[in-house]
């Protein structure tokens, strides 16, 4: 898979080459672009915000450098591009389609995946409708709250697929019963445990060191449907 990242802050993507991200870059899982929207400016103060037609507080991004920058990373002419690949241009912003586990899934059968990461109010509108005529186009919200710009929002939703490709987890069965898993049908983890078995006087549940493991599972099951009951109720399954 292949990243290209379009930014006006290319230091706040230097957490790509640590962690799992970094291992699957070295190994080639994948391989990733970072890209300053300033260079696609040709004024003297390389400016990329106006004020807002209609007025208002804050900036609006133009337009202009966008539009040079998406004809680079994802026009017909464009180096990055491999023919008949699957790109999509993703889009971090609070106005978004909400990403979830299940649009992570989705994104991983991507071959390519290029993030416009916004500052101030946000993009020129024609931008995103200009960017549909060369490619598919997500608006992605990662939740009910505002960042100050697209870049930590990209990161987290890099991390969020790349762990899901073939290869970047040691141990793929650790992806299984994780919370927003399919195997544990869209409820929150159940808790874990590990050694000591008793510790500053609080004991693992005896059911967790009976060696059943169809109570087990039933126990995890029961805790996973607590545990949503209690903090997120709008995951739990309706019963008709
Ligand atoms: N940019 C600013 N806020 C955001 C959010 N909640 N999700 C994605 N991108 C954003």
């Amino acid at each position: 898979m292949r990243l290209d990242y379009i930014t006006i802050f290319p230091e706040y993507f230097a957490p790509l080459n640590a962690s799992l991200v970094g291992k699957a870059i070295d190994s080639g899982i994948l391989a990733t672009g970072v890209h300053d929207l300033r260079q696609y400016t040709h004024d003297v103060h390389r400016s990329v915000d106006d004020t807002p037609f209609g007025g208002g507080a804050g900036m609006v991004m133009k337009p202009e450098p966008w539009g040079e920058a998406l004809d680079a990373i994802v026009g017909p002419d464009s180096q990055s591009q491999t023919q008949g690949e699957r790109t999509v241009l993703i889009i971090p912003t609070p106005s978004g389609i909400r990403f979830t586990q299940q649009v992570a899934a989705e994104l991983a059968d991507y071959d390519h995946l290029v993030f416009a990461c916004g500052r101030y109010e946000g993009i020129d509108a024609r931008v995103p409708q200009y960017a549909r005529t060369l490619v598919e186009v997500r608006e992605l919200s990662l939740g009910d709250y505002v960042l100050n710009g697209g870049e930590v929002a990209a990161l987290a939703m890099t991390e969020a697929i790349v762990r899901l490709l073939p290869g970047v987890i040691g141990n793929p069965a650790s992806l299984a019963e994780e919370s927003h898993s399919e195997e544990l049908a869209g409820l929150l983890e159940y808790p874990l445990y590990t050694k000591p078995a008793s510790w500053r006087g609080m004991d693992v549940p005896d059911i967790l060191l009976s060696g059943h493991h169809a109570k087990i599972a039933q126990w995890r099951r029961d805790k996973a449907e607590e545990l949503t009951r209690d903090r997120r109720p709008d995951l739990v399954p309706s019963s008709d």
